[in-house]
């Protein structure tokens, strides 16, 4: 017999979790039948539709055209279309990844309807609250059914919070199942040399957090750093941070002569991984970023008070940073002094497979 089950997307770092886990369903047609819905949070060519394209995903089944709004708006209006298509298509599970407002509002929805979700990449926690992530992740693994997690740490997170053991389930990190796919092909590209750099001989930004790009004072602090650097910086700018810098014309504060910074539009899965691959450190604000770095084995450093992804810190390449430390850390990179870090257990490109395989034991026990 074979389970209609809601695969989720939402936002651009979904699109690389979901792809492995639509391969990787779709293999098991006998037993699974994969949905794909895209509830339309992010919406641009270059946010959204360049991924589907690039890692083989199809037109998603259903589109809800839920846009951009504030949280309440997109939270509500993503439950209200999604609660009329699983009263409509009766699913018998609802997958979710990662942590933005589609991922908890498709879970409340979908449990509240007695609907079973399965949570891929639970059990993070940065422990602030401020940031809407954090909620998303808290609510979500809160009335998940199954847990799947990419780290001890994560597990301990959910122990912790008494959750029940055989919830959980340690399977690795589903993103890296897209960059072990990815990465010949994007290092095929010459995407480096398109921006007259050359490899090794810059570093790659992206900033996209409220709490360092919503205030123009902050986010001018933090491009007067980038801009002070002696390294080129070549730096895909987020919709969310490009519209602080046109409403404040902070643009300005990179075409100044000396400035190294090279401002672009956000970029395509492999162009952009292009430019990681060769590049000599990334400084980043972005979750996925600090475990893409940790298996590359790039120096990482996080504009972040905290991370949910610890493991990237004691393991992998990725150390903190302010403002203030950010010129000091990366002179330390450049003269060679980072750790080199490993690539934590099961962030082996096999993730995928061992979801699908509990997610059968799973349906075929209902
Ligand atoms: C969202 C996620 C965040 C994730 C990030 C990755 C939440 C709470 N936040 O943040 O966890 O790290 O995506 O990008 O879910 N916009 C466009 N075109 C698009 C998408 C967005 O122009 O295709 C603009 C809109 O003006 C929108 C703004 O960017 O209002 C912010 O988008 P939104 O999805 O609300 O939040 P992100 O900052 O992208």
């Amino acid at each position: 017999m074979s389970h209609k089950v809601f695969l989720i997307a939402a936002a651009r770092p979904n699109f690389m979790k979901v792809a492995p886990l639509w391969r990787a369903m779709s293999a098991h047609s006998d037993s699974l039948e994969p949905m794909l819905i895209h509830t339309g949070q992010h919406y641009d060519q270059n946010m959204s539709g360049i991924f589907f394209e690039e890692l083989g995903l199809p037109t998603p089944h259903v589109h809800l055209g839920v846009g951009g709004g504030s949280h309440a708006q997109q939270t509500a209006g993503v439950m209200v279309k999604f609660e009329e298509l699983c009263l409509q298509e009766l699913p018998d599970l609802v997958v979710v990844v990662g942590d933005v407002n589609a991922t908890m509002a498709t879970s409340v929805t979908a449990a509240k309807l007695h609907i079973p979700v399965a949570h891929v990449e639970a059990g993070l926690r940065s422990r602030d609250m401020t940031m809407p992530e954090e909620i998303n992740r808290l609510l979500t693994d809160a009335i998940a059914d199954l847990l799947f997690t990419p780290s001890p740490d994560a597990d301990e997170n959910l122990r912790a919070e008494g959750v029940d053991p055989a919830r959980i389930k340690l399977v690795g990190n589903i993103m890296i199942d897209s960059l072990v796919d990815s990465v010949e092909r994007a290092r095929a590209l010459d995407t480096c040399s398109a921006f007259g750099l050359e490899p090794q001989g810059f570093g790659v930004v992206t900033l996209h957090r409220p709490a360092n790009v919503d205030d123009p004072v902050t986010l001018a602090r933090i491009l007067d750093v980038l801009v002070g650097m002696n390294l080129p910086l070549v730096f895909p700018v987020h919709p969310r941070t490009r519209a602080v810098m046109r409403q404040h014309d902070l643009d300005a504060r990179c075409r100044l002569v000396d400035s190294l910074v090279i401002l672009a539009d956000p970029l395509g899965y492999y162009e952009f991984m292009n430019l990681v691959v060769n590049s000599r450190l990334i400084l980043t604000d972005s979750g996925g970023l600090q475990e893409e770095a940790t298996w590359l084995g790039i120096p990482c450093l996080t504009l972040r008070p905290n991370t949910e992804r610890p493991i990237t810190i004691t393991e992998g390449t990725n150390e903190l940073a302010t403002v203030e430390s950010l010129t000091a850390q990366t002179a330390a990179i450049l003269a060679g002094n980072w750790k080199k870090g490993r690539v934590p257990d099961l962030w082996d490109g096999h993730t995928a497979p061992r979801i699908v395989r509990v997610l059968e034991e799973f349906l075929a026990s209902r």
